[in-house]
């Protein structure tokens, strides 16, 4: 994980380098640090265990010089504890002059280190990263070309790993690589960026361009150039970014996830901006890396994700199968290609990815690729490694996610799923066009519906703050009610690190109901009453077996839902819709809820202990 930035060119470097870390600082933060090369060419290093913060204090105690060069690092410990000794940069060589950043992780680091250390070499960290520093160091001072040296070396190192390099002695130039790991080049006017994604310097320019597999950046102020690690130069494609800087800002809330779940009627309706038209039909463009023939001979679809982005893909799965009569199996992407999975031509692969980074998941579809899958991308990062790899992408129109929590990014998510069913539904021709049509503008409805949920929130809110105490808390879904309760649970976990467990409602009796006993809070997903195959009744049978043994009941449920308040302590109601596009309204009071049990504990909402939003490791 760990996020990266770098600079070059008149601007205040710190001010750019400071600004990019905090909008990166969601990749990690268990340390932060800074390079500089001063226009004497001194190079001066400050970095801090801990948060953003430290470093800011601790560069106020130490000023840095003005610079027109620099690099900087927000860490997710990998190797090595989060101390100010671990934290990057780290200098290499006795000259201590070569200033690098690393993020993923360098395999062969311990044979590196022993033939560095046998050569003489002291340490001043335990981290895999400060080898590289050390052999980049060795490789300039024999060749005394930064671009010589750290080629020789990158070739070495086995592993992930996005590594930016400055150097005293040449102090005009960032040389920068990417293997397994995000790195994004930001062109400037006399001046240019990179970046672990786009976010780190969407404030000063939204021209791109993603670097590939294996290429080495050598970024100066006036020029870009980017080649392969044999040395072949690489074409360069820019490409635009649709994001607006003031969206990865917090703009006047109390945290990123609040404001990101409030965000969440524009991110639905961005993501069905000119997909969807107004008599229903979608239209999805981005889909033409796969023939109509492609759709038509699909056997299977397989859904790869990790986390709440693998709970959208549950989603997705109940609408997908029931519109298109396609089988669809949900994997998540670090069990999949270790299991041999069936793959033919005829299986599209479907990967889920809010960053698009997430190395489990760019694993699996690389797998299913070799297997000769065709992969479709559903991410809301542009330039990102999964939309490059994948043969089509839907963009999610979600914006920057900042808070470690996804929110807006999986109501996105979700929403795309819908757009993917119902245009495979189309295809396929399996249910008739007037039904699918009907089902599109009830999609249509729902950022309106989402509004309405949103301005409604304050009762999960109140019942979040009075359960800061709770030691656990469950959830119940059925249908497409129990992924919506599997992330119920997961953004209790990961936010207020309580016990939380998500259950298919009918799995009940079968177990888990052994855990009730008096007082047990359980949040349950009341499915449609109007659904004349609904899941209503049975459910409303598990809420009277789990209050008759002493659970207190927080019903969600869909407003004119008359029955449900006499079973439940609380309801928290949701516009109607279609049953199966009701995860997109559900979800919502959970995530809030989780907010407020944390905010009440006095936890970091945006921040959560151990957690790094970009999981760019295996
Ligand atoms: C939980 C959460 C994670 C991510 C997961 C996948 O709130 O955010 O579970 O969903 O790490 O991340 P992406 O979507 O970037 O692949």
């Amino acid at each position: 994980m760990c996020g990266i930035v770098g600079y070059v060119g008149p601007k205040s470097t710190l001010e750019v380098l400071i600004g990019g870390l905090r909008r990166l600082e969601y990749r990690g933060y268990d340390s932060a640090g800074v390079s500089v090369i001063s226009p004497s060419g001194h190079l001066e290093t400050r970095k801090k265990a801990g948060k953003l913060g430290n470093l800011v204090a601790e560069i106020e105690e130490h000023p840095l010089p003005v610079a027109n060069i620099g690099i900087g690092h927000t860490r997710w410990a990998t190797h090595g504890a989060p101390t100010d000794g671990n934290a990057h940069p780290h200098l290499g060589g006795k000259r201590q002059k070569l200033s690098l950043i690393h993020n993923g992780i360098i395999e062969n680091f311990a044979e590196l280190k022993a033939e560095l250390v046998a050569a003489g070499t002291s340490f001043s960290s335990e981290t895999d990263s400060e080898v590289a520093a050390h052999l980049i160091a060795r490789e300039f001072e024999k060749s005394g070309d930064l671009v010589t040296a750290f080629s020789a070396v990158v070739v070495r190192l086995h592993g992930a790993f996005t590594i930016l390099v400055i150097d005293e002695d040449q102090p005009d130039v960032i040389v920068a690589a990417r293997r397994n790991a995000p790195l994004v080049i930001g062109l400037g006017d006399g001046e240019n960026f990179l970046g672990s994604d786009v976010a780190a310097f969407v404030e000063h320019t939204k021209r791109a361009i993603s670097v590939g597999q294996d290429e080495i950046v050598i970024l100066r102020a006036n020029s870009v150039e980017v080649r392969s690690f044999d040395g072949k130069p690489v074409q360069l494609e820019e490409f635009t970014v649709d994001w607006d800087a003031s969206a990865a800002s917090k703009g006047g809330w109390s945290s990123f996830m609040a404001k990101e779940i409030a965000d969440q009627p524009q991110a639905v309706a961005d993501t069905l901006m000119g997909r969807l038209n107004s008599d229903g039909s979608v239209h999805l463009s981005e889909t033409d890396g796969l023939s109509h023939e492609d759709i038509k001979n699909l056997e299977r679809i397989i859904i790869v994700a990790c986390g709440t982005a693998a709970y959208a893909g549950d989603i997705a799965k109940y609408a997908i199968e029931k519109w298109s009569r396609i089988p669809v199996q949900v994997e998540l992407s670090h069990e999949f290609r270790y299991r041999d999975p069936i793959i033919t031509k005829n299986t599209l692969v479907v990967a889920i990815s809010q960053s698009g980074e997430t190395m489990d998941t760019l694993m699996a579809t690389r797998y299913a690729k070799e297997h000769g899958a065709k992969v479709l991308a559903v991410c809301n990062t542009q330039g990102a490694t999964l939309a490059r790899e994948s043969d089509a992408v839907i963009y999610t129109h979600a914006g920057p996610e900042v808070a470690v929590a996804s929110t807006k990014a999986l109501t996105a998510q979700i929403t795309a799923g819908y757009l993917l069913g119902l245009w495979l539904a189309s295809i396929r021709a399996v249910v008739p066009a007037a039904e699918l049509k009907r089902l599109g503008k009830d999609l249509l409805k729902m950022p309106g519906r989402v509004s309405q949920v949103i301005a409604g929130l304050k009762q999960a809110e109140r019942l979040g703050t009075e359960m800061a105490d709770a030691k656990s808390v469950l959830f119940l879904g059925r249908n497409v009610g129990f992924p919506v309760a599997m992330e119920g649970a997961l953004k209790l976990k990961e936010l207020a690190y309580i016990h939380a467990e998500g259950f298919a409602a009918g799995e009940l009796k079968h177990g888990p109901i052994a855990l009730i006993e008096e007082g047990q809070p359980v949040v349950v997903i009341v499915p449609s009453p109007r659904d004349e195959e609904s899941l209503h009744p049975k459910v409303i049978s598990n809420i009277q077996e789990i209050r008759a043994r002493g659970a207190k009941v927080i019903a969600i449920a869909e407003e004119g839902d008359d029955q449900v308040a006499s079973y439940a302590e609380n309801v928290i109601y949701v516009p109607q819709c279609e049953p199966l596009l009701a995860p997109i309204l559900t979800v919502i009071p959970l995530q809030t809820f989780a907010l407020a049990l944390s905010t009440a504990k006095g936890l970091d909402v945006d921040q959560p202990r151990n957690l790094a939003k970009s999981v760019t490791v295996e």
